[in-house]
């Protein structure tokens, strides 16, 4: 059978496997998806013996993005714009290294959750990985604005300047958080790993426009920090990243089978297992 698998350190925690089961039973493509753990200094041996076995694809999860994407020979567009490699394929003798979380979230938000970005504000919160990751996919839906605002201002300055030129008639801006007192956003995401601290970005008031949405990439059984703010700010659609991970997913799929997996129900069974905890 074709073997796929997702590398990461720690990994047991990882939906993948169960993911793209799915995914396979339901398009009828005969896979199997493991979950590997690589040591922290043996990703490139951990990829190398996993081709050498026939290993056909990998998604690439913490602490390892970096790392994949060095490794590729070959980068999507979108890769290269995230810095960062989710996917890669073992393909005509050489590695190609893909990023689909970006349009995962992208899709999360269009499709799931029937959110237009053409013509929105966008605020993205942080400018690490998750929001480098983020910001092609983001722009090219064409958003009136997108700001990047972070706790280190200088970070989102430096992320605003690197996509700058993609930007076309998006208006592309970064500050600090403060900085953000007497704008309003349409989608506000939330990039940053602030939900691993159990905290929130410290946000000013007023941020959210009337039936705005706020967006947390992070998941789990109970809403984050950043999701409760923002239902105590009066958001009436609070989402977190559970779609955006079954998105990826799917997207990561795509490019390796060339099928196209339904989303929906495997959103709801995952969503199901995590509230059972
Ligand atoms: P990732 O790849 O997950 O994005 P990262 O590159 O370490 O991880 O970036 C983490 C992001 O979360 C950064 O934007 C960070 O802000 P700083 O650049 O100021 O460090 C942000 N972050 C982490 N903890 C935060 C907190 N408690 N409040 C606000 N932002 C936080």
């Amino acid at each position: 059978m074709d073997r796929y698998a997702v590398v990461g350190n720690p990994v047991a925690h990882s939906k993948s496997p169960l993911i793209h089961a799915a995914f396979a039973a339901q398009t009828g493509q005969a896979l199997v998806y493991e979950a590997l753990l690589a040591p922290l200094d043996g990703f490139a041996a951990t990829v190398a013996a996993f081709r050498a076995a026939g290993g056909l694809g990998l998604n690439v999860t913490v602490p390892f993005k970096l790392d994949a994407f060095a490794l590729a020979d070959r980068l999507s567009p979108r890769a290269e714009a995230a810095g960062a490699v989710n996917t890669l394929a073992f393909e005509r003798g050489d590695i190609y290294g893909d990023n689909t979380d970006g349009c995962g979230l992208v899709r999360d938000l269009t499709q799931n959750l029937g959110w237009s970005l053409s013509g929105r504000r966008i605020l993205l919160l942080g400018a690490g990985g998750a929001a480098r990751g983020a910001l092609l996919p983001l722009l090219i839906e064409q958003p009136a604005a997108l700001v990047i605002a972070n706790r280190t201002e200088s970070r989102a300055v430096e992320l605003a300047d690197r996509f700058r030129t993609q930007a076309r008639d998006t208006l592309l801006h970064a500050c600090s958080f403060d900085a953000l007192s007497g704008s309003s956003f349409d989608v506000v995401i939330n990039a940053t790993a602030a939900s691993l601290a159990a905290q929130s970005p410290a946000l000013p008031e007023g941020l959210y426009a009337p039936g705005a949405l706020a967006y947390d990439m992070m998941y789990g059984k109970d809403e984050t920090p950043f999701m409760r703010a923002a239902r105590s700010a009066g958001v009436a659609v609070v989402a977190d990243g559970l779609g955006m991970l079954v998105e990826q997913a799917a997207e990561s799929f795509f490019l390796w089978r060339g099928v196209r997996p339904h989303t929906r129900a495997v959103l709801a069974t995952l969503r199901t297992l995590i509230d059972q905890g």
